[in-house]
């Protein structure tokens, strides 16, 4: 087994949680226990992220398509986030973790809006690690809240149309002060992307893996990092 080099980490690993409600399922228990687990994992996997020294981790927790689920599994994993964000300010501020969240979380009720703003606010200091949840998250409507603002610029005189250019577009995201994904993980064995940062993913390395986001581990989560430091990255050249 290689180890992990650590001149070649991924300086941004974003990560699909999936399969917590399958989780649940297969021990017999209700979809909420299985995300109740899987804050388990965020934890372990933030810890071992920040232990390696990978600079930006991007979590997707709750996407703009999941607001269909029946209300008290919505219910259940905001209460699960208010939770999580309580009790992981302590740890954050020991590590030097800054958080961040992304998508249109004023959809949001309001308790939950204010324990964002404030960790977001607490954190704004902290430069060992960037945790970002991408919460109520699209990456088609993060596309198109860029387009609109853009628009808007060319609109008022600001710039013209053909000065738009890719640094414009990405300027205009969520994720502005962020580097793309080096590393994109999907956990639960499922081949797509769930319209997850569909802009910035254009060259990322691809890891899915069965695993079950609850069972995702330590073990694992290594064994995914020594995966992409097999990876030839030619981003269309050649070698
Ligand atoms: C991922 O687990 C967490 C969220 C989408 C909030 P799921 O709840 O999608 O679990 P499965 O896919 O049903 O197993
Ligand atoms: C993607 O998982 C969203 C999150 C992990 C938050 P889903 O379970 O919602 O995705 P689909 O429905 O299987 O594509
Ligand atoms: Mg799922």
């Amino acid at each position: 087994m290689t180890s992990i080099d650590a001149t070649r980490l991924p300086g941004h690993v974003a990560i699909i949680m999936d399969g917590n409600g399958r989780w649940a399922q297969k021990k017999g228990l209700n979809r909420i226990l299985g995300h109740r687990q899987g804050t388990e994992t965020v934890r372990q996997i933030v810890t071992v992220s920040r232990e390696l020294g990978i600079r930006w981790l991007t979590l997707y927790a709750f996407s703009e398509e999941n607001w269909k689920r029946p209300a008290h599994e919505v219910q259940g994993l905001m209460k699960l986030l208010n939770h999580f964000l309580k009790s992981e300010l302590g740890e954050m501020q020991e590590n030097g973790i800054r958080f961040k969240a992304i998508g249109r979380t004023w959809r949001f009720p309001v308790a939950t809006r204010d324990i964002l703003l404030e960790t977001m606010e607490k954190t704004s200091a902290n430069r060992n690690m960037t945790l970002t949840l991408a919460l109520s998250y699209g990456g088609r409507q993060e596309i198109l809240d860029a387009v609109a603002e853009i628009a808007g610029r060319v609109e008022r005189g600001e710039m013209a149309a053909n000065q738009i250019t890719e640094q414009t577009m990405s300027d205009a995201l969520y994720t502005s002060d962020m580097p793309d994904p080096d590393l994109l993980i999907r956990t639960s064995g499922e081949y797509r992307i769930s319209n997850f940062l569909l802009w910035q993913i254009s060259y990322s390395e691809i890891y899915i893996t069965p695993t079950l986001w609850p069972d995702f581990d330590k073990k694992e989560y290594l064994k995914a990092i020594r995966d992409y430091q097999q990876r030839d990255r030619r981003f269309g050249g050649v070698d």
